[in-house]
């Protein structure tokens, strides 16, 4: 079996920086023809300016030859410049900001401590179409860490949008059944990026027989039925969901550690992965719709033109992979993947 696929492109995606590029941006441009880079590092790509830059250095460190095109995410903070949305629109490489509620997960110490702060911001993005790409999670630390996507739709994300109607808002690496529904049947032009993870995993793989710092991300993953929703709404054909893989590497000492990071690392096998999903479904055929269609045309920028082939082909997963001078272990490290993306 061979499927051909037009080129897919990865939604959210972290690459981190220095010499860690040389691992990452391989992986993914291997893969994906473009991909929109998360901003928080230490510090976070705040501005336009810091965009640009490090969108210099991930350039840099694409393999010889390789045209791999990574788009910009910017990190909002409570200080963020209202004044340079309208420069955001007007760049051709910076697509979005980034709301990483402050506390919530990997390098968001800086975001926003109250959706207020940044209503000034949120106006001009309203105002310019500049869309808002939402780590959707309450970080109110007396609400269950399993509740929190279900409690940010609620006292966050359904006033935001009742305050600025017009905001192009992805809801990113969404979890739940919950969250699917509210993106499927929002008025407002909502949309999500999904896992691969989130769509193979449910939280049961987290303490198969032990516990198991590789499964765990944020948000973490849920019960079966959510699950099973994310898979249906991912293999629905609705263009309001598609691919962004929330590939996220660690070095292995900090996962394998008495407080690990969260993140699964999913860069090397992104598509393959998706791929085991939407067949376990009886799918594949959704799949080119999710991966390389919608998100393009959700962005407003040009569908891909290329094309890539999935073979039916067994192969083994590494145990690790270099990640500058340290290591990282991907997921389904020294596992089989009935999946090969070739070209
Ligand atoms: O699991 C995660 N890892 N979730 C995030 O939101 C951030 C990411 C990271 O940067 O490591
Ligand atoms: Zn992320």
């Amino acid at each position: 079996m061979s499927l051909r696929l037009l080129r897919p492109d990865d939604w959210h995606l972290h690459l981190r920086d220095g010499a860690k590029l040389t691992s990452t941006v391989a992986h993914t441009a291997n893969q994906f023809g473009r991909a929109l880079v998360m901003p928080n590092l230490k510090p976070p790509v705040i501005t336009l300016a810091q965009a640009a830059g490090y969108r210099e250095r991930i350039l840099a460190a694409r393999p010889a030859g390789n045209r791999f095109e990574p788009l910009m995410a910017l990190y909002l903070t409570d200080n963020s410049d209202a004044k340079e949305v309208a420069a955001v629109k007007q760049s051709d490489f910076a697509l979005a900001y980034k709301l990483y509620p402050a506390g919530a997960t990997t390098n968001s110490d800086a975001g926003v401590t109250g959706i207020e702060k940044v209503y000034g911001v949120l106006a001009e993005m309203e105002k310019h179409g500049v869309p808002l790409c939402v780590h959707g999670e309450e970080t109110d630390h007396h609400v269950d860490i399993f509740d929190r996507e279900k409690v940010f739709i609620d006292r966050t994300l359904i006033p935001t949008l009742k305050r600025f109607p017009g905001l192009k808002v992805v809801f990113e690496h969404i979890t739940t059944k919950d969250a699917a529904e509210f993106v499927r049947d929002s008025e407002h032009q909502v949309a999500a990026t999904i896992t691969a993870h989130h769509l193979l995993y449910n939280r049961n793989a987290i303490f198969q027989g032990g516990i198991r710092p590789h499964y765990y991300c944020l948000p973490v993953l849920k019960r079966e039925h959510h699950r099973a929703a994310l898979l249906d709404a991912a293999t629905s054909g609705n263009a309001r969901f598609f691919l962004g893989t929330d590939s996220a590497p660690h070095a292995v000492h900090t996962k394998e550690a008495s407080c690990g990071c969260a993140g699964c690392y999913t860069a090397h096998a992104a598509v393959e992965l998706y791929a085991e999903a939407f067949a376990s479904v009886g799918k594949l055929d959704r799949l080119e719709g999710f991966s390389s269609l919608f998100g393009s045309d959700w962005y407003g920028v040009a569908r891909p033109t290329e094309y890539v082939h999935l073979h039916q082909e067994e192969w083994q997963v590494p145990a690790r992979y270099a990640f500058g001078s340290d290591e990282i272990v991907p997921l389904r490290a020294g596992e089989a993947l009935r999946y090969k993306l070739v070209g």
